[in-house]
């Protein structure tokens, strides 16, 4: 298959979404337009769209029906963007370019930005238990709810962005930063791919497969943004590139070098094909984004 031209695809069919229900509100007080113009702001910045990807993908490779999911696949986005946000915040790491623009505090200071980033949050929740997904039976809507929720959470994203904050500059074993980019990449990863399943109706047993898929592509996921802030340029990346060392974070390749960390990637993504050995040709593009985020350059 075309993984260019499906990635296209897919990405235009999320944008449009993402403007249908994500749009500007003219007829507020100014400053409320302000607001939503922040969120939009980062929202409409670029970025691969990698997770409602994932979602749809994982929806059809259960032979669920991809506009069903769209709802859930822009309320994942908006969730990853708020989490960009918050992550570039002068608090946390620091940063002034992201999707190659400037980052949402250095335009809207840095309380605009921690609102941009609860108003994108709220409004995932606010998709997910609207009428949007009324198709969809109420079980697996309240599902998918609770899935992303526990996903994004003190024991998923926020729990792994806590533990790489506190871990600046410390030494620590490869059990616990596993647990770093399991958590605050791996579990909204997993969270795109479980819901995408459900929604497209998967069996017991295709969900768990297609949960191993998503803890691998995850952790390999963070695994690769590591090497690339090493590896490659600020141009190239659309971010800072460097600023792991910079600021003495703990990561693959800080602690294994370059040569091992990518042995490492190539592996956990070995681990998540095998996991798609039952899903012969609806698991195509599964598979293809797979190779994807191992060889991507930004
Ligand atoms: C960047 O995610 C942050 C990580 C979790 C590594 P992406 O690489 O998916 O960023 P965008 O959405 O394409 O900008
Ligand atoms: C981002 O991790 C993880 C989340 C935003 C949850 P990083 O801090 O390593 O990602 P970049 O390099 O800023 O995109
Ligand atoms: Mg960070
Ligand atoms: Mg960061």
């Amino acid at each position: 298959m075309d993984l260019q031209k499906y990635l296209d695809e897919k990405r235009q069919l999320v944008e449009q979404s993402m403007a249908d229900l994500v749009p500007m509100a003219n007829d507020l007080h100014p400053d409320l337009v302000r607001h939503i113009e922040s969120m939009r702001y980062s929202l409409f910045a670029g970025g691969k769209r990698v997770r409602p990807i994932l979602c749809i993908a994982s929806c059809e490779a259960v032979a669920g029906d991809a506009r069903v999911v769209l709802p859930v696949a822009v309320a994942l986005e908006c969730i990853h963007t708020y989490s960009l946000i918050h992550d570039d915040l002068p608090a946390m790491d620091d940063d002034e370019l992201r999707r190659g623009k400037p980052t949402n505090h250095i335009l809207y200071g840095e309380a605009g930005a921690i609102l941009a980033g609860d108003g994108l949050l709220t409004m995932a929740f606010e998709l997910l238990s609207s009428n949007l997904l009324s198709t969809i039976p109420a079980d697996k809507r309240l599902k998918i709810i609770n899935i992303i929720a526990t996903g994004v959470g003190s024991l998923g994203m926020v729990g792994g962005q806590a533990l790489d904050i506190a871990c600046e500059g410390k030494d620590i074993d490869i059990t616990t930063l596993r647990q770093i980019h399991s958590r605050k990449t791996g579990a909204l990863i997993t969270a795109s791919v479980q819901s995408g399943a459900v929604i497209g109706g998967a069996d017991p047993k295709q969900l768990a497969d297609l949960t191993t898929y998503g803890e691998k592509i995850g952790l390999a996921f963070q695994i690769v943004d590591d090497l690339l802030n090493v590896e490659g340029t600020t141009e190239q990346l659309g971010k800072a590139a460097g600023s792991d060392a910079d600021r003495c974070k703990a990561t693959y390749p800080a602690i294994f070098g370059i040569e091992k960390t990518k042995l490492m990637a190539e592996e956990t993504i070995a681990e998540a094909l095998a996991a798609l050995d039952t899903f012969a040709e609806r698991g195509a593009p599964l598979r293809e984004l797979a190779t994807y985020i191992i060889s991507r350059n930004k």
